[in-house]
C-alpha cells in the first residue's frame, strides 16, 4: 500500500459563490482570469497531492462545511478578498486559523501588519530598518504638511494594494497638492491615507521564504524604459495595463548588476525585516535602492502574487527552484509550522 496522499484544499476568492465541488475548469483555463489558481491548482496536483478546490464570495458555510465532511490536512490560502472587499483578507486568515488547520502562507497578524502603510513602517523604525519619512492622515482629521518631511511627496491609500489609487498624481510637490491629493483618496477612495518622502532610485522585489532558515531569492527589478526621471513609479497603469508598459517600455526582469555590498543590505535588511514582523513560510518586499545605494523598505507583501509570471515565482527559477518545487515549499512550510493558535 502506497502512503497515503497529503490532502490540500486550496481556498481562493470567487466572484460566486459556487456549491462544494465546482471544477472551475472555464474560469482557470482563461489566462487574463484565476490563472494563479490554475497554476497553484496544477503545480499541487503534479507534486501528488490529494486537492480540493473552494472558492468563496462571501459564504463562510462552504468552508466549514468543507472542512466538516472532507478535513484537508492542510489548506492552501489564495483568499485575498472576501465579498469583493481586501480589508477582510486578515479576517478570513484568523477565520482559518480557528479551524485549526495547518495552512500557507502569512498569519492574520502579518497581513495585519502588511495591509497598513502606516503600521508597517512604525515596526520598521522601531527595528532601525530604513524607511521613507511618512505621515497619516485619517479621515475626518486635520491634513498638513509636517515640517520634518521633505517634498516631493508620495500620497497612497493607507491599506490599499496592486497600487490601486497611485497614478502620477499621487507624487506632490506643495502642500496644496498634498491636500489636494489626500481628499481625492478620502473623499473619493473612501480610505485613509498616508503621504511619505519621495525616494528615487530603482525598485527592487525581493522574496524571503521560511520558518527558521531563511532564503533570500535574487532581486528583481522594475525597469521604468523611457519613464521620465520624475515619474519612476509603479503606478496602477505601469503593473497592470500591457499597452502602457509596452509604450513607455517598462518590464520586470532579474535585477541588474548590483554592488557586493548592496547584495549583503538587501539581505540582511530583508532578514530582520522578516524576523521584526514574526513572518512564516514566504514574502515579497518592495524595495528601493536609492540613489546614495541605501535599501528601504518601501512596502512588505503578505501573501504575494505566486503565479508563474510573478516576482517570486521568477526569482526562484534564478535560485534553481522550479514553479512545482516552490510550490511543494510552501506547503512544507506550512505543515511543518503546524496549526496556529494557542496550544
Ligand atoms: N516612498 C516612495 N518613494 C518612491 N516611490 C514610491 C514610494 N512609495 C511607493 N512608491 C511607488 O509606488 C508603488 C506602489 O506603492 P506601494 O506602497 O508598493 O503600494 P501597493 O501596495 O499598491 O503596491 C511602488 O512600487 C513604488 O514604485
Ligand atoms: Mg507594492
Amino acid at each position: 500500500m502506497g502512503r497515503k496522499k497529503t490532502k490540500v484544499l486550496m481556498l481562493f476568492s470567487s466572484p460566486y459563490n459556487h456549491p462544494r465541488g465546482y471544477e472551475y475548469k472555464e474560469e482557470f483555463a482563461d489566462p487574463d482570469n484565476m490563472y494563479t489558481e490554475n497554476d497553484v491548482y496544477r503545480a499541487l496536483q503534479a507534486n501528488g497531492y490529494q486537492v480540493s478546490l473552494l472558492g468563496i464570495h462571501n459564504n463562510l458555510e462552504l468552508l466549514m462545511e468543507e472542512v466538516r465532511e472532507d478535513r484537508p490536512d492542510v489548506i492552501f490560502n489564495l483568499m485575498e478578498v472576501f465579498n469583493s472587499s481586501s480589508y477582510y483578507e486578515k479576517n478570513i486568515t484568523a477565520f482559518i486559523e480557528m479551524l485549526g488547520i495547518p495552512y500557507t502562507g502569512a498569519t492574520s497578524d502579518n497581513i495585519m501588519i502588511s495591509n497598513n502603510k502606516g503600521l508597517g513602517r512604525k515596526l520598521f523604525s522601531f527595528h532601525r530598518i530604513k524607511v521613507p519619512r511618512f505621515q497619516v492622515f485619517y479621515r475626518k482629521h486635520k491634513v498638513w504638511l509636517p515640517k520634518r518631511i521633505k517634498l516631493p511627496l508620495i500620497v497612497k491609500p493607507l491599506c490599499e494594494e496592486a497600487s490601486r489609487g497611485i497614478s502620477q498624481s499621487s507624487i506632490v510637490d506643495s502642500e496644496e497638492g498634498l491636500l489636494e491629493r489626500v481628499s481625492f483618496i478620502h473623499d473619493n477612495m473612501n480610505m485613509d491615507a498616508i503621504a511619505e518622502e519621495f525616494l528615487d532610485g530603482r525598485e527592487l522585489y525581493v522574496t524571503v521564504i521560511g520558518n527558521k532558515q531563511l532564503i533570500v531569492l535574487p532581486p528583481r527589478e522594475l525597469k521604468f524604459g523611457k519613464l521620465p526621471d520624475d515619474s519612476r513609479i509603479a503606478t496602477y497603469k505601469a503593473k497592470w495595463d500591457d499597452k502602457y508598459r509596452e509604450k513607455w517600455g517598462i518590464k520586470s526582469v532579474a535585477a541588474g548588476k548590483l554592488a557586493d555590498s548592496v547584495v549583503i543590505e538587501i539581505n540582511d535588511v530583508c532578514k530582520r525585516a522578516y524576523r521584526a514582523m514574526n513572518m512564516d513560510s514566504y514574502i515579497r518586499f518592495d524595495i528601493r535602492l536609492t540613489t546614495r545605494g541605501r535599501v528601504y523598505i518601501i512596502e512588505p507583501n503578505a501573501n504575494p502574487c505566486i503565479a508563474k509570471v510573478d516576482e517570486v515565482a521568477q526569482a526562484a527559477l534564478k535560485k534553481d527552484i522550479s514553479y512545482n518545487q516552490l510550490i511543494d515549499k510552501i506547503v512544507r512550510l506550512a505543515l511543518q509550522r503546524g496549526a496556529k493558535g494557542l496550544k
